[in-house]
């Protein structure tokens, strides 16, 4: 029985599954590693235009996509052009090259849940990350080596994951009921013990207080504007699945105003969390907090379990943050799975929607061994990065130039007022026609010249081949799909 014929049982129930999906490690882990990158408050200024610009109105056509067409995201766009189709299964294609990896960083949470109540960490952070987690072989960019513990780890995950979505929309409204409220919560109790650590106010300055000295910094922007697309889930095709299962008198807009900005505010208060606890750290070690910010993707994994430990009582502490990133993780986790399933259902209808979930299940679990091996890191990295900073952008643009160009968007802007509170003026036509695309075409040119100008982080040429090659062969099979593949009926 396909998800494609539920419905929602209210809309709390579905901004809880969109927020769910949106907030994900990309608002903890991801977002402060990037804010810290780039210098604390001077990334906040490009983070929020890029909301304004182009999560808004990206968000609204594809909750409006998925509500009217009421079904998946390759679907959707060949009901708009035939030729489409390929635009809509690059969003399956992300999801299915992010799910695997991202399910290994569920798995580290999960293993750092398990060990805070003694905090093993403390005094080697940096060595219990790169050894005792990740076996992580230095150097070796193609060591295989198989780390069990990580593997069952990420095996429990893959079976949670499943577990959730199995029961169609009636489970996934109850797991969100929790992992949506739970890590909010977690949040604000960390918050207030950041703010109230000595210095820890100095933190909250270094990330609110406003700089632009980095405003002229391409590599800012283009982070802020990947970032909003990978933590919004934004061209991945989950927004319009779920979507696709809003009754028929659902307000579009306000519906993506409150994912759009709640999905923000988390990632600010994120930021205020970890930014107030290196204000402490930086305090007590005599380092600038700069130092430390600028520590990269180990900050949630090094950094921070290495702030906590200086704290009272810091396995409490360590267990409520490893708790808080593992419930924000599962349901973006479970998201991607139940895009990809219910893209296969909408695809292969002859088949069982529970065989398909099964199959989508062990084929990504099986890709994700890849990266718990010894060079797993290595590949994550790299796939990340091309992925987020080509075939994310990417698909996100081509969504806008079909979307402003080829569909009617002026008549799409009478059905989203049709049903919505708040009505949309025909600035957001012209958002999707001018200001989105031009802005994404500047970031992918920028991108480009940089990765051709610097490889990157001087990786090698073999290794950056992965991730190129992942994205360029998505890129190439969705090119094939759209205008080599033969009619399907359409609905
Ligand atoms: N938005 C999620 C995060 O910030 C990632 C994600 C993308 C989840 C797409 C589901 C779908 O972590």
């Amino acid at each position: 029985m396909s998800l494609q014929r539920e419905v929602w049982p209210s809309r709390f129930a579905f901004i809880s599954a969109a927020l769910g999906s949106a907030i994900g490690l990309g608002n903890v882990w991801r977002f402060s590693y990037l804010a810290g990158k780039y210098g604390g408050s001077a990334f906040l200024f490009p983070y929020l235009i890029a909301l304004l610009l182009l999560c808004v109105p990206v968000m609204i056509l594809e909750f409006a996509l998925g509500h009217r067409f009421k079904t998946t995201v390759i679907q959707a766009f060949q009901n708009i052009s035939d030729r489409l189709k390929g635009v809509g299964l690059l969003g399956n294609l992300s999801s299915f090259i992010i799910l695997p990896y991202y399910a290994v960083i569920v798995g580290w949470c999960l293993l750092y849940l398990y060990h805070s109540l003694n905090t093993p960490w403390v005094g080697q952070e940096s060595d219990f990350f790169y050894s005792t987690i990740l076996n992580l072989s230095p150097g070796a960019f193609f060591d295989f080596s198989l780390n069990i513990p990580l593997i069952i780890a990420v095996a429990i995950c893959w079976i949670v994951f499943y577990l959730c979505i199995s029961r169609g929309i009636a489970g996934v409204s109850k797991v969100v009921s929790i992992t949506v409220p739970l890590p909010i919560i977690i949040l604000f109790i960390l918050l207030v013990r950041g703010v109230t650590l000595p210095h820890g106010m100095d933190g909250i300055t270094y990330f609110f207080k406003p700089r632009f000295d980095l405003i002229w910094d391409f590599n800012v922007w283009r982070a802020a504007f990947s970032q909003i697309v990978f933590t919004a889930s934004l061209g991945f095709g989950t927004m319009v699945a779920f979507a696709s299962y809003l009754p028929k008198k659902s307000d579009i807009v306000k519906n993506s105003l409150i994912t759009v900005f709640l999905n923000s505010a988390v990632s600010i208060i994120a930021g205020a969390v970890v930014f107030s606890t290196l204000g402490y750290m930086a305090f007590k070690q005599g380092v600038p907090i700069d130092t430390l910010a600028k520590s990269g993707p180990g900050l949630a994994f090094i950094v921070f379990p290495k702030a906590l430990s200086l704290i009272p009582y810091p396995h409490i502490l360590s267990f409520l943050f490893f708790l808080c990133l593992l419930t924000l993780a599962v349901d973006s986790a479970f998201a991607l799975l139940e895009t990809l399933c219910a893209a296969l259902v909408d695809r292969f209808p002859r088949y069982s929607r529970s065989s398909l979930l099964i199959f989508s299940t062990v084929v990504c679990a099986v890709i994700s061994l890849i990266y718990t091996t010894g060079s797993g890191l290595y590949f994550l990295d790299v796939v990340d990065h091309f992925v987020s900073d080509y075939l994310l952008v990417g698909t996100v643009l081509l969504q806008c130039i079909a979307f402003g160009w080829i569909a009617n968007t002026e008549e799409w802007r009478r059905y989203i007022n049709s049903i919505s509170d708040i009505r949309i003026g025909s600035i957001w036509t012209f958002s999707l026609r001018f200001i989105c695309p031009l802005a994404l075409i500047i970031l992918l040119s920028f991108s480009l010249y940089s990765d051709f100008s610097t490889p990157y982080e001087d990786y090698p040429q073999s290794l950056l081949w992965v991730g190129q090659g992942v994205c360029l062969l998505a890129f190439i099979v969705s090119f094939y799909y759209s205008f080599f593949s033969s009619k399907r009926n359409t609905q």
